[in-house]
């Protein structure tokens, strides 16, 4: 695991949108799951005018609000207004979640669309994390969390009062390449707790994630960073 901390969340998205230009530079195809959230939204707007080949690049998510994809709270949505509208994708390189229909039925229909269309696994799983220790649609105590042979699920997270579909750590565990975008003050607790405490994955879903056979990095700006101890 690495953590790479930046002065501001500008400069966080700036080297993460490098980073991606770069991981895809040289693969014949690259499949990324994409966060929602405000810090990966800086990424995706500066990744909008970067030197990347579309045509080679896979779009997924890692986890969607069961909403309509034109419904202001979709990750979808957010996405493509971001991102997807301002680059040459083609359209058969997008696998979206739908949302818009019942979330048990979205959920195994997008595990059929993974294992149909991934190589064996993602080569970049993007993250955000919540100041519960959320990432994904992974939230505290919930039985998902337990889930060991499917790759996404449906579940009622009550603490935003909707249903989602997300990844599991199982599938998010295979990918080549796992990068937490952290940013803000109001982060600094949960990921001094993450990285220095205990192991409590069923309170902090975010210490679920390590990759057995990929790469691990926090990119994290200086606020987030606050409380982590320095090495
Ligand atoms: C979602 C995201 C969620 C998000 C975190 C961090 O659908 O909301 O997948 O996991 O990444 O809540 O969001 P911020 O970066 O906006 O704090």
């Amino acid at each position: 695991m690495t953590i790479d901390v930046f002065d501001t969340p500008d400069a966080l998205a700036m080297a993460a949108a490098d980073a991606f230009a770069a991981a895809t530079a040289t693969a014949p195809r690259f499949s990324v799951a994409l966060a929602g959230g405000s810090t990966p939204k800086r990424m995706y707007a500066l990744l909008a005018d970067a030197p990347v080949n579309w045509s080679r690049v896979h779009v997924y998510w890692g986890d969607e609000r069961c909403v309509p994809p034109t419904d202001s709270a979709s990750n979808y949505r957010m996405t493509r207004e971001a991102l997807l509208d301002h680059v040459p994708i083609p359209s058969d390189n997008v696998h979206r979640m739908r949302g818009e229909i019942d979330p048990a039925t979205a959920a195994a229909e997008y595990e059929q669309r993974l294992r149909s269309t991934l190589d064996v696994r993602f080569d970049l799983v993007l993250l955000g994390l919540g100041s519960d220790g959320h990432t994904a649609s992974l939230f505290p105590h919930a039985a998902t969390l337990q889930e060991s042979d499917r790759w996404v699920v449906a579940d009622y997270a009550a603490v935003v009062s909707m249903w989602r579909i997300t990844l599991t750590p199982v599938a998010i565990n295979t990918a080549a390449r796992v990068w937490f975008l952290v940013a803000g003050e109001e982060k600094a607790d949960v990921l001094r707790r993450i990285v220095h405490g205990p192991r409590l994955p069923h309170e902090l879903p975010a210490q679920l994630i390590a990759p057995p056979a990929g790469e691990l990095r926090w990119l994290v700006d200086a606020a987030a960073a606050s409380r982590l101890e320095r090495t």
